[in-house]
């Protein structure tokens, strides 16, 4: 089969890296792809929101499959598009990936569904909203209604702070059309997880949990950015929680939108704040995280391709029935690693030097974000091929371990034997799980005390 795989960012490389190992593949095309994906794929330079050149493309290179990364392609309706014209695509359609493109509607889908997520208001004016603030103790979380880059989100503890994210957001209109209207939720304590299924709307099939680290530096301190890093599994999610979230969240959710009329065939990614209360979500995304892909697809044993095709062909329950997925059991950390500003202005064309000796290390794998490849003739005649730069998240260095500690260790010795001007980098990436491992052997422990 010829595949097609939309977007350019370390997510689309796990992507054509896990593709390029089915049996069912003959060629990849990745467009516009990056410097590390070329290594699998023809890269083609069309943007991903140009939704008439990706079709010109398929219909040119007689390609059999698309699978979107990213969500602005599917909430423009490019699946619906591929659909109309006679192409078979992985992604839900537009009116489905509203879950993402306007969190109004994933609220009041959950709200009608009793989908557990923070209690919240709507406003289509900056005074009202404010003067819900003004009769409600903080923190509050302050949401542009549609899509802004993952920035259109704000945790606010004063009523200064909160005045100031609805002026941004509805006056000065920083995002456009995306914040004409906004959520004001309760703020939600926890710890966060990623929980992502793939779905044709009958059935699922779950993904193991992962875990995101949004904020720039250690410790979660400093701004939002796409992800530093995740890792797979979240021991936060216990097994007994996993059900929890599978009935209670994703099943309701699923449903809910079925007695809407919604067909929905993809990826289903719920952002979950686990709290005292049980799990909540705090998000929903219609493809799969960035960059808790890098962390989980290297578990997978199972052959992603068939999933992905059964998903959009709606006969996932045959799939479930001859064996679903099979997943390894060792753990798996990703650290990005990137450029100086990073997430504010940032420079690029930067050579990266140590990819080759970082890769050669046991159970490591690179997967490229924002790279390209330069090539240049040397003086002997010979070509040079160099990776440089090319945005904000540079790479995922992704390594594997029997326990989180040896996935940890293992990552990080890879991460050391990488450099480029300004490279930065969280070095706590999976500190979370090992808290959570010892707490967890800290109350199996007391219980054991108490019983003997
Ligand atoms: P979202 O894009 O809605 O997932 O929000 C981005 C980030 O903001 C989340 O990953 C959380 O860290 C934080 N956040 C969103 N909603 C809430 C909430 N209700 N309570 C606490 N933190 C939140
Ligand atoms: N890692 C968060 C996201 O993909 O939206």
């Amino acid at each position: 089969m010829k595949i097609l795989v939309i977007g350019s960012g370390g997510r689309e490389h796990a992507l054509v890296w896990k593709i390029s190992q089915s049996k069912l593949v003959d060629k990849i095309f990745c467009a516009p792809g990056n410097g590390g994906i070329l290594k699998h794929a023809e890269c083609i330079d069309i943007k991903t929101e140009d939704t008439d050149g990706l079709l010109e493309l398929v219909r040119k290179e007689r390609i059999d499959f698309t699978i979107v990364g990213p969500e602005a392609s599917l909430a423009q309706g490019i699946s619906d598009e591929f659909m109309k014209n006679g192409f078979k695509i992985f992604g839900p359609g537009k009116l489905a990936a509203s879950l993402e493109s306007s969190k109004i509607f994933a609220k009041e889908l959950m709200h009608k569904y009793s989908v557990p997520t923070a209690d919240f208001k709507i406003f289509d004016n900056p005074d009202d909203a404010k003067h819900y603030i003004e009769t409600k103790n903080g923190p509050w979380v302050i949401k542009a209604d549609g899509l802004a880059q993952g920035k259109g989100v704000f945790v606010v503890k004063t009523e200064e702070e909160a005045f100031n994210a609805i002026d941004l957001v509805m006056v000065n209109k920083i995002f456009g059309k995306a914040g004409e209207r906004i959520i004001v939720e309760d703020f939600l304590k926890g710890e966060e997880a990623s929980i992502v299924v793939v779905t044709d709307s009958r059935e699922f099939v779950a993904f193991p949990s992962s875990q995101d680290h949004k904020r720039v530096f250690d410790n979660d301190e400093g701004p939002n950015t796409g992800g530093m890093g995740a890792y797979s599994p979240a021991p936060v999610v216990t097994r007994e929680l996993f059900e929890v979230i599978e009935k209670d969240i994703i099943t309701r959710t699923i449903d809910g939108l079925v007695q809407e009329g919604i067909i929905y065939k993809g990826v289903l990614y719920a952002g979950i704040m686990v709290t005292q209360q049980g799990p909540k979500v705090l998000e929903f995304n219609v493809r799969f995280g960035d960059p808790e892909t890098q962390a989980v697809l290297p578990r997978l044993n199972s052959d992603l391709l068939e999933l992905m095709l059964a998903t959009s062909e709606g006969k996932l329950a045959k799939f479930k029935k001859f064996g679903s997925l099979n997943w390894n059991k060792k753990s798996c950390v990703c650290v990005v690693c990137a450029s100086k500003g990073y997430p504010g202005d940032y420079e690029k064309d930067k050579v990266i030097y140590g990819l080759e000796e970082a890769e050669k290390l046991e159970d490591i794998v690179i997967f490229h974000a924002g790279t390209k490849v330069q090539i240049s003739e040397e003086k002997d005649k010979k070509l040079d091929m160099k990776y440089m730069t090319n945005g904000g998240r540079v790479l995922g260095v992704v390594g594997l371990g029997e326990g989180i500690e040896e996935a940890i260790r293992r990552t990080y010795r890879a991460v050391e034997k990488i450099h480029f001007e300004g490279m930065h980098y969280r070095k706590d990436i999976g500190k979370k799980a090992l808290e959570n491992k010892k707490s967890h052997h800290k109350n199996c422990a007391t219980r054991i005390n108490e019983v003997a």
